[in-house]
């Protein structure tokens, strides 16, 4: 019997569903030809479902989604829907429900892939942010006093456990260790100003890298890495930091790696079930017109084989984004790839199988 994997599938909001149907046509060509199944079950959580019903996430969600192996999510966010009410209460409130304590995003060029940094090449792009994806600023601790008055008092507490911050680092040590790239990690914080919330993250980065001898530390503040990120990414192997700053940086690595188009990754609960997508968002102005990129989705399809075990198959799946990339997708926005989105995953499906 082939090894079935259950794999749960929110398309989401604007081009969410079109880009994560690229994705599913390129897993089921790898399931096929690296002898493996995979069951996929669709969720309708987003936008227009929340305008319908007026029900962000339903109770049962949580549990319903515990029963798969991982899940596939395209893009969440609407434009009818005011900023925060389905990033929190779909996007982050799976994070954090399913503690999926990692939030794992590669930055990697792609052979032929535009990078707005004069003289880098692939090989001078390659290293991976390790977000920690649970806590800090994004816990949700703080509030308003005396709200809509003169002396409003607002705060937003960021949140940094030991169990948190130690589970996040030991992650990124092996990580490094499996990588076998450079064996660096840095550590990207602000210890010069955050001195309670980073002193936690320096004392204990220190305190796990006794047991990883093999592993080179490094540490550079969150303001100066987004100024080596454009003059020195090179310099990069494996980042740690906490969930702000994470997110900050990614969106950086992003833009140096060739843009949204391309950039995925993945929150994974390593003893649990994890969440793959794309970096981008919903896009919703390429809404239903066969013109968004569908490669970051691709790629997080590839993540998560990677994740589930199938490295064969998601090794497959890099290649043949790297084979386009060379040599027939030259420009990776919206409109400009010279093919459609559904052309673009029919190619992919095509080398893949
Ligand atoms: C991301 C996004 C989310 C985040 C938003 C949509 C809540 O920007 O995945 O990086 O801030 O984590
Ligand atoms: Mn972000």
């Amino acid at each position: 019997m082939p090894k079935t994997y259950k794999i749960a599938v929110i398309g989401g909001d604007g081009t969410g569903p079109e880009v994560i149907a690229e994705g599913i046509k390129v897993l089921k060509s790898a399931s096929m030809k690296y002898g493996f199944k995979i069951d996929f079950a669709y969720f309708d959580f987003g936008g227009e479902r929340y305008l319908k019903t007026g029900e962000v996430l339903p109770d049962s969600a949580v549990d319903d989604l515990t029963k798969f192996d991982a899940i596939y999510l395209g893009a969440i966010g609407h434009p009818d829907v005011k900023p925060g009410i389905l990033e929190k209460g779909i996007l982050l409130r799976l994070r954090f429900e399913l503690d999926q304590y990692i939030n794992l995003r590669p930055v990697r060029l792609y052979p032929g892939v535009d990078c707005p940094l004069k003289n880098k090449k692939p090989e001078d792009i390659d290293f991976v942010v390790i977000r920690e994806n649970t806590e800090g600023l994004y816990a949700g601790v703080g509030g308003f006093f005396k709200k809509g008055t003169p002396d409003e008092v607002a705060t937003q507490v960021s949140i940094n456990t030991r169990k948190g911050v130690e589970r996040c680092i030991r992650y990124a040590f092996e990580y490094a260790k499996k990588r076998n790239k450079s064996n660096k990690l840095t550590l990207c914080g602000k210890t010069n100003v955050l001195t309670y919330a980073f002193g936690l993250w320096e004392r204990t980065f220190h305190e796990v890298a006794k047991e990883y001898p093999e592993i080179k530390t490094d540490y550079a503040h969150v303001d100066a890495i987004t100024m080596w990120f454009v003059k020195n990414p090179e310099w990069f192997d494996v980042i740690v930091t906490d969930n702000l700053f994470g997110d900050i940086i990614t969106d950086l690595g992003a833009m140096i790696q060739g843009g949204l188009g391309i950039a995925a990754g993945g929150n994974i609960n390593p003893e649990g079930v994890s969440m793959f997508e794309p970096i981008g968002g919903s896009a919703p102005k390429y809404k239903g017109q066969n013109m968004i990129n569908p490669l970051a989705a691709i790629c997080a399809g590839a993540v998560m084989l990677d994740n589930l075990g199938e490295k064969s198959a998601a090794d497959a799946i890099e290649r043949a984004v790297m084979d386009l990339t060379a040599t027939k997708i030259k420009d990776l926005s919206a409109g400009k790839m010279g093919f459609s989105t559904t052309q673009v995953g029919d190619m992919v499906a095509k080398i893949v199988g």
